[in-house]
């Protein structure tokens, strides 16, 4: 875990490693969120917005959270250059302070882990209470560390957690949750010499069940 102000460090990473988006949503969430009927989105650590401005070109009233404004100026600059401004929304906030109000129809929280402090299980536990009845939860978390990690890099990471421990996290005995995915997958990426690995990710997808 690396001691540095959370808003600084993210910011930073924004400004220099991370300052271009991708423009492609997850595929996870694209493998989840296509059989949807949309409503209301809340995507927790939205990043450069990918995900947001997806959902929204899908019907979705998408709102996504960043603690970087940084990331957030952007993501709201892509949403207007294309037309999205009405449906994807993108607010600055420590979402360890606290989540926006209201509930939502799906909260996706996609890697939303982090190398500085982050009270990642309270923040998931409280976007879980403010799923709508029949609403979903998707929740996609690195589950292993790239084969190209060293020692310095996993001095720094926060640990991977298993899909039982995501599941445990997000268990309240209030909600009634019906598990449509709770696995490990794999996917290829590409390492920083640029070749080709399989990484590991957990992919929970969980619909509370209607009251
Ligand atoms: C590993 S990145 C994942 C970003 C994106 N969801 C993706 O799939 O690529 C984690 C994100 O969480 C955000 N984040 C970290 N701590 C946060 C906090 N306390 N409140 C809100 N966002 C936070 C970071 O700024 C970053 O964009």
């Amino acid at each position: 875990m690396i001691d540095a102000d959370p808003r600084a460090h993210w910011d930073e990473i924004y400004r220099t490693k991370r300052s271009a988006s991708s423009g492609q949503p997850s595929r996870l969430l694209v493998q989840v969120a296509q059989g949807l009927k949309p409503g209301i989105s809340l995507d927790l650590g939205s990043s450069n917005g990918d995900d947001v401005l997806w959902l929204a070109t899908q019907g979705w009233r998408a709102l996504g959270v960043d603690i970087s404004g940084v990331a957030c100026d952007r993501a709201t600059a892509s949403a207007v250059s294309l037309g999205l401004q009405d449906r994807a929304r993108f607010e600055a906030r420590d979402l360890g302070q606290g989540l926006p109000e209201g509930r939502f129809d799906l909260v996706s929280a996609l890697y939303f882990q982090s190398h500085v402090d982050l009270p990642r299980a309270q923040v998931l536990r409280e976007a879980a209470g403010r799923v709508a009845p029949g609403g979903h939860l998707l929740i996609v978390s690195h589950a292993e560390p790239p084969p190209w990690a060293n020692a310095e890099m996993l001095a720094k990471a926060d640990p991977f957690p298993t899909v039982d421990e995501e599941l445990a996290m997000i268990a309240d005995a209030s909600d009634d949750w019906i598990t449509r995915e709770a696995k490990k997958v794999a996917r290829m990426g590409k390492g920083p010499d640029g070749a080709m690995a399989e990484l590991w990710d957990n992919l929970i997808w969980v619909t509370k069940r209607p009251a």
